[in-house]
């Protein structure tokens, strides 16, 4: 099989780092192509997604194709200097097919068809579209096969979006279908989905629908099967179009953009990952928030963790406003800047953007892009030039790893399923409680990686295990044996509760790692809005607190008041040559950072670096030993980073100390 690892750049051009955004010339005039490609050059870029919502252009009529404005632009942008990364332009079926094809259009769980004039007005299991889009894909793929412009293959974009759940007849079909398939017999999804409760139990496979609107909580079997089903018809809709790339222009790697960012579930990226030659993500700041830089870096750890630590690419993000929130706030001068190095800092060998240009009509013409709609004499557009001046410095870091002590474990199919309905506190977010982990870290220079329960461990001396509600039969052996050989584990709770199925697993929570952590709890206490647990050390817990023993762990706090005094809280086990903690409430963030220092202790795991509270810290190293230490000042005073090197981005020696000015940045080359 080719090596296609990353872009694959022109003949000539060497290994530039990737720099871009979304072009969409089909909503200009060529006039306007002309200054682009002249301002892209003075801005630095390097590659543009091309075509991503152009397949009415490119196909205007059924089975008509039209690739001449797509050559131009790639002609075009070649004799400038930019790659291309083309998208498939299968991500919004044209009006003739809708039209001609009503049925692909997708149902929600109430039965309402979600019809033309938005975008992926798609039933990701319609046979009509797989068919069109197979073969736009082919001709496209034939076409361009040549093309010297032609670095990437973007398949699709951002798949499930707005279609993650489809619930019509067809989707009904290929569930069942899916069903057969996962469960062999129609007894075992009987078993599988506890169908003797409230008399559910099926006859045939034929009797089975997708969770639709029923008159109360539907299956919670049911509900995580169907989950599990969209996302894997989505993934077969990217192997499909994939397939027909490879086959066609087997050494062009083929990548498709993933949305981890904020509370976007309803994908197993994770699982994807596995299956695209790059991985690329699209990110955008969740606003109002806390903590938005911190978010931001989660979604980048999380994404290298898809790309299972290799470079991935930030296919999107904004220079400054988006427009789908209630108030869209633009970004300070600077933080374009800041928002760009920590994904860079996490292991983005690219950074791109959702657009080039400001668009005049059209549903999103409010979002800020490179050119914004002032032109180009702009605080933006400066920002963007100055940006691209930055990431030319650091093409050295391109390849380098992200390598840390702390991993933190995270399952797209753990989140379905402990966000269910008639649980027992229905505003859990475990979105929310795995940042509730990581945050403290990120503070405190920590660096993390954010992976699946099945990635190997064995280098990290911290695992975070943050209410992790479904796990399978393997893990808690392994986090016993990585204890056991001296590493930590800190479980939070609701996690350890359900096997595969969503079946409890019974004898006390935390199920799963009762043993691991030697306590066993009898039950959940989950607190009003407006109560506390007070704990032995004055700190408060919300939201959550569990009545428990611990027969083979010590109490490291206890409950200090309530039904729960003296009970333990937060608990440690000696497992061997590590140690297993627990914390069976929702601890309020002065109270986890404490722990999390106790169990940092434990773990021997420190900072990156000794530095100021304000800088953002990340590293990344080469296998020939160059490290690279990333500081992002995210606050209004100057912080002091006590490190030396070599600063990329202005050429620098720093002996020992550095000042990282208010707002500003420094990249160290250490050692190598
Ligand atoms: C997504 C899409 C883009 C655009 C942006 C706007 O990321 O992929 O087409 O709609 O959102 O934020």
């Amino acid at each position: 099989m080719p090596e296609r690892t990353w872009i694959r750049w022109p003949e000539g051009r060497g290994t530039p780092f990737g720099y871009g955004a979304d072009y969409n010339p089909e909503q200009w005039p060529r006039e306007t192509w002309l200054e682009d490609v002249r301002l892209m050059r003075e801005a630095g870029v390097t590659i543009v997604s091309l075509g991503i919502f152009a397949w009415s252009l490119l196909e205007p009529r059924d089975g008509a194709f039209d690739f001449s404005l797509l050559d131009d632009v790639m002609d075009l942008l070649h004799e400038h200097g930019v790659a291309v990364d083309l998208a498939t332009a299968t991500a919004s079926p044209p009006a003739w097919l809708v039209t001609a094809h009503p049925d692909m259009r997708p149902v929600d769980a109430e039965g309402r068809v979600l019809g033309f004039g938005g975008r992926q007005s798609i039933c990701p299991s319609s046979p009509v579209y797989r068919h069109h889009s197979l073969r736009l894909v082919r001709a496209l793929a034939e076409h361009v096969r040549d093309h010297p412009a032609l670095a990437l293959w973007h398949v699709n974009n951002e798949f499930g979006c707005h279609n993650a759940h489809c619930y019509c007849d067809t989707s009904a079909a290929a569930f069942r279908a899916w069903l057969r398939a996962r469960h062999g017999t129609i007894a075992a999804l009987n078993d599988a989905w506890a169908t003797s409760f409230w008399s559910q139990r099926y006859g045939t496979w034929d009797e089975i629908v997708p969770p639709r609107l029923a008159p109360t909580f539907c299956n919670p079997g049911q509900q995580l099967d169907f989950f599990r089903f969209s996302s894997d018809a989505h993934v077969e809709q990217y192997l499909a179009e994939a397939a027909v790339l490879h086959e066609v222009t087997p050494d062009v790697p083929v990548t498709t953009n993933f949305m981890n960012t904020g509370g976007t579930k309803w994908l197993d990226y994770l699982g994807w990952g596995a299956h695209v030659d790059v991985v690329s993500n699209d990110h955008y700041l969740q606003e109002p928030s806390p903590h938005p830089e911190a978010e931001l870096a989660f979604s980048a750890d999380l994404t290298r963790g898809c790309a299972r630590g290799k470079p991935w690419m930030l296919m999107e993000q904004s220079t400054s406003a988006v427009n789908w929130g209630r108030i869209n706030r633009a970004k300070d001068p600077g933080e374009l800047w800041r928002n760009s190095l920590s994904q860079v800092g996490r292991g983005a060998d690219a950074i791109c953007y959702f657009q080039w240009r400001a668009s005049a009509g059209g549903a999103e013409k409010f979002h800020s892009a490179m050119v914004p709609h002032a032109g180009s004499d702009t605080r933006v557009f400066r920002e963007v030039t100055e940006q691209g001046r930055r990431l030319a410095a650091l093409a050295e870091v391109q390849g380098s790893v992200v390598a840390n002590d702390v991993a933190l474990l995270f399952d797209f199919e753990a989140w379905w399923a402990s966000e269910l309905d008639s649980h027992p506190h229905n505003g859990f977010s475990y979105r929310r409680e795995a940042e509730r982990l990581y945050v403290p870290l990120w503070r405190r220079g920590v660096g993390v990686d954010v992976v699946h329960p099945d990635a190997d461990l064995s280098g990290y001396r911290l695992v975070l295990v943050p209410a992790l509600y479904l796990v399978a039969d393997g893990l808690a052996p392994r986090l016993e044996a990585f204890a056991a050989a001296g590493g930590t584990v800190l479980v939070t709770f609701f996690s350890g509760i359900v096997d595969v199925t969503d079946r409890v697993r019974l004898g006390g929570y935390p199920g799963a790692f009762r043993d691991l952590l030697g306590v066993r709890v009898e039950e959940f206490r989950p607190l009003r809005p407006g109560c506390a647990a007070t704990l032995s050390d004055g700190s408060r817990a919300l939201d959550w607190s569990e009545d428990l023993s611990a027969p083979d762990a010590a109490a490291r706090l206890t409950y200090a008041d309530g039904v729960l005094a003296g009970r333990p809280a937060v608990t440690r086990r000696q497992a061997g040559a590590g140690s297993a903690w627990y914390v069976s409430c929702d601890l309020q963030p002065d109270a986890a950072a404490s722990v999390l220092d106790a169990v940092l202790a434990d773990a021997g795991v420190t900072a990156l670096a000794e530095a100021d509270d304000a800088l953002e810290l990340t590293r990344r190293v080469h296998a020939d030993g160059r490290a690279y230490l990333f500081a992002i000042n995210h606050s209004g005073a100057d912080a002091a980073l006590h490190a030396g090197g070599t600063d990329l981005l202005t050429g620098a020696i720093h002996e020992a100390r550095v000042v990282v000015p208010a707002g500003g940045t420094v990249v160290l080359r250490i050692g190598g």
